[in-house]
């Protein structure tokens, strides 16, 4: 079998992770969850959620993918050879994420199709402004038939030609040069949102906390969103990890990644709710797409330099959604190379081909296929929900359970101590997280789906 290749650099494994994890979770679904679960408290309760939750398993997640070193299903053969039926557990975390990269494929073409609108100053060239016109284009662009298909597959083409290039020189070098620019557009944001009149307004809503308006559903929201954004038991951070060399750290890796990407939420947060209150939106629907592609247009439009602002922040969405999507379709490429002995090129093109049929079905699932339905729900809505619902948490469970009950603790040890070359003072900790913690409270979240 081909060996596995590895990340060549500290600097590029860390981008590699932190481009997968930062998305769309954090520029539009955080946003949208903080306003919907009151503000402040959601913020701190998520926070919590990331120290509690998120570090942990993402730790253990390393310690599976570097120490099994394979693909997202092959790995458990390599730690624990006499469990049989473990492989289970890896093919619904690639089914996974194989379902949700067909649906966020579309969605990233959605925030190109922005972006060249941005650029092109198509977006702003209807007279009238408001909420209205912005929903309304909206409504008229996601729900047509070719446009957002031709969107999505040059959204495919470019996937493809990241990931022929391979782990060092397609995936590394590309989030060396995006996530920089990414953070950099975020900063430059930051400053132009603090600099509106109702700065101080937003800034209370953000962070000061009402701990009065926390129930049960919030902390199920939070962990949630801890889960989707820092993409855990789907089998992107095993994969990844399974490309880290030796040297790297594996806990000091978790809390980097984690803050960077609760770093983005924040700084998503910062840009968001002064923006909001100046403008006075604050009634306006905040929930998910509505946000990006209905409430900031009408921001940019009534502020100065409405086309560049306009055009770098949707060139922001679409870096942060691509990195995202690369991630996604490789822990599906890495289980065909291992597990079918494809080379690179095969292994990618018979991942994205299918892409072409189920990606553009998503997209009519929006619009002209509307009317078919599963469950009450649209092609789209359907994947959405059974994957992030019901099959990450399960994943989650069964991640937990595997690096908690089934592999030896002296395995965690030798991952976290780089096989006893450095202390490990969290691994105790992280142990017992993952064993005893972990699992009761994603069971919450699934419970908490359910009701
Ligand atoms: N973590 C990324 C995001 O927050 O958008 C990518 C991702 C992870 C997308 C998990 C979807 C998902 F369910």
């Amino acid at each position: 079998m081909a060996s596995t290749p590895k990340f060549a650099s500290k600097i590029g494994l860390i981008a590699a992770t932190v481009g997968s994890a930062v998305g769309l979770g954090n520029v539009w679904r955080f946003p949208a969850e903080v306003q919907s679960n009151g503000g402040a408290a959601f913020l701190l309760i998520y926070i919590i959620c990331i120290f509690l939750l998120g570090i942990p398993v993402m730790t253990a997640e390393f310690a599976l993918g570097r120490g099994g070193e394979s693909d997202a299903a092959g790995v458990y053969a390599r730690v624990t050879p006499g469990r049989k039926g473990w492989w289970l557990a890896g093919v619904l975390a690639i089914t996974a994420s194989y379902l949700i990269l067909s649906f966020y494929m579309v969605v990233s073409g959605w925030t190109f199709e922005y972006l060249v609108q941005s650029i092109t100053g198509d977006l702003y060239s209807s007279p009238s402004i408001g909420e209205e016109a912005f929903k309304e284009r909206m409504g008229s662009y996601i729900t047509g038939t070719y446009r957002p298909i031709v969107m999505t597959v040059i959204m495919i083409a470019a996937n493809i030609y990241v990931l022929l290039r391979g782990v060092q020189a397609g995936i590394e070098k590309m989030s060396n040069v995006m996530m920089p620019v990414l953070f950099l557009l975020l900063l430059i944001f930051c400053g132009v949102s603090l600099s509106l009149d109702k700065a101080p307004e937003g800034l209370e809503f953000f962070l000061k906390p009402d701990f009065s308006v926390i129930t049960p559903g919030t902390v199920v929201n939070a962990l949630g969103q801890a889960f989707f954004s820092l993409s855990l038991a789907m089998g992107i951070l095993v994969t990844y990890a399974s490309y880290y060399p030796a040297e790297a750290r594996l806990t000091r890796t978790a809390v980097t990644v984690s803050l960077l990407d609760l770093m983005v939420a924040f700084f998503m947060g910062i840009i968001i709710f002064p923006a909001v209150m100046t403008f006075g939106l604050q009634d306006s629907n905040l929930a998910g797409s509505a946000l990006v592609f209905i409430t900031l247009p009408e921001i940019f439009a009534q502020m100065g330099g409405t086309r560049l602002w306009s055009s770098l922040f949707f060139l922001l969405l679409t870096l942060a959604a691509f990195t995202s999507t690369i991630s996604l379709a490789e822990v599906s490429v890495a289980f065909m190379q291992k597990r079918a002995g494809m080379s690179r090129t095969a292994a990618v093109l018979t991942v994205t081909a299918p892409l072409l049929l189920l990606s553009p079905i998503c997209s009519l699932s929006v619009g002209p296929w509307s009317g078919y339905t599963i469950a009450g729900l649209t092609i789209f809505d359907f994947l959405d929900t059974i994957t992030t619902n019901f099959m990450l948490p399960i994943g989650g469970i069964l991640i937990c359970a595997y690096m908690g009950w089934i592999a030896p603790k002296s395995f965690f040890q030798k991952e976290l101590t780089n096989d006893g070359k450095l202390r490990s003072r969290a691994l105790g900790l992280i142990h017992f997280i993952v064993k005893w913690i972990a699992p009761v409270l994603i069971t919450a979240i699934l419970i908490g789906q359910l009701i």
